[in-house]
């Protein structure tokens, strides 16, 4: 019987439970045993209660639950070979050699090099003593399928991660509740949102609630973005809008590669000698991660789980470590570090100032 585990990884997106009961369920339905992995990679490297044995009714009720009933970490031990190999230590004696992973694109692409060092992990194991040749004979290959999980829809290569639309969901309301107070006080609210080096869902807020104006890293502010945004505001008002609702990203830059805060978007709409309006600032934080997930990331989820243990009872030595991706609504498989490259090169880009080049790049993206 093939023995599958799940884990979770990174920072918690909101349809991570549902991946976990979907591949849990989606093993056994395929008459595998489906194992959990808590705690993400520290659960590899520490081993005993931390990998446990899942049943059908185990991962009942799991859809309507928020960030992930398994936990998560981060784990410094597996960065160093003699973590994972006690990870691979652990795994074996557990007989497991297929691992499906939902997390971001760091903890996927520890994945694909823990599968890549697996056949000298497991020789060392032998050679000194900790496993014999027979207990690793059954155990030459290891298949790993990733899912991605996270609130910032960064990774390139598909659609929309498991979390983003939840996240997303979440800003929207949490401005809607804004919006109500600023119109009473006729006043101007700068909305930082999370999304790391991305600006999907400082963008998409912005869409989605009809904001004054945004700022997101990808397509930095030229060096006239004051006059640009108090311009924009003023003509709102002059419209006769109450409300002025400016979203930030995190990550947001001006053209010359420098943060734009928060503070200095505030000062600036409160300016006595400009708008002088009364402004706040809220920072959504944790909120736009944590609670229960919208329908699609539990549909996505549920999906992309079942693909992933099909992918992982496919795999073989030969095929690359895939990740399950949403392409134009289909649920497909796609080279790992081919995403997680593409990714790194738009951060790159927009490191370097390359502003252009970062948005040809997701704009290929988009298009693909
Ligand atoms: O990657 C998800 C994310 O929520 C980012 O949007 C944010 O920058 C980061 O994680 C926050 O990390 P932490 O929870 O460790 O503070």
């Amino acid at each position: 019987r093939k023995k599958i585990a799940i884990m979770t990884s990174g920072g918690d997106s909101p349809g991570m439970n549902a991946v976990v009961r979907a591949c849990v369920r989606m093993a056994i339905h395929m008459g595998c045993d489906a194992y959990c992995v808590y705690e993400g990679y520290e659960g590899l490297v520490r081993g005993g209660d931390l990998i446990k044995k899942m049943d059908w009714y185990d991962v009942r009720g799991w859809l309507s639950e928020g960030g992930t009933l398994i936990g998560t970490a981060r784990c410094m031990a597996f960065y160093e070979r003699a973590g994972r190999l006690t990870a691979a230590k652990n795994m074996i004696l557990n007989g497991i050699d297929a691992l499906i992973i939902c997390g971001g694109d760091g903890s996927l692409t520890g994945a694909d090099r823990f599968r890549a060092e697996w056949p000298s992990l497991l020789d060392e194991l032998v050679s000194t003593g900790e496993l014999t040749a027979e207990q690793i004979h059954a155990y030459k290959h290891l298949n790993i399928v990733g899912i991605v999980g996270s609130i910032d829809n960064d990774l390139s290569g598909t659609d929309a991660t498991v979390g983003c639309y939840s996240a997303l969901a979440r800003v929207c309301m949490c401005v809607d509740l804004i919006e109500a107070t600023a119109s009473s006080h006729s006043r101007a609210f700068v909305v930082e949102v999370m999304g790391r080096h991305c600006g999907w869902l400082a963008l998409m807020a912005g869409v989605a609630t009809g904001a004054d104006f945004i700022f997101i890293p990808e397509k930095p502010r030229e060096d006239n973005w004051r006059e640009e945004m108090c311009n924009v505001v003023q003509e709102h008002r002059k419209l006769g809008k109450r409300k002025t609702i400016v979203i930030i990203a995190e990550g947001a830059l001006d053209k010359f590669g420098n943060k734009i805060s928060s503070e200095q978007v505030r000062d600036l709409l409160a300016d006595k000698d400009g708008l002088a309006l009364d402004t706040r600032i809220t920072t959504l934080g944790h909120v736009q991660r944590g609670g229960t997930a919208v329908a699609y990331d539990r549909m996505l989820a549920t999906l992309q789980g079942v693909e992933a243990v099909k992918a992982v009872l496919e795999a073989t030595p030969e095929t690359k470590t895939c990740f399950i991706a949403i392409t134009e609504n289909k649920i497909v498989r796609k080279p790992l570090m081919e995403a997680v490259l593409d990714t790194k090169e738009v951060a790159k880009a927009i490191e370097s100032q390359d502003f252009d080049g970062a948005m040809a790049l997701r704009d290929a993206e988009f298009s693909e």
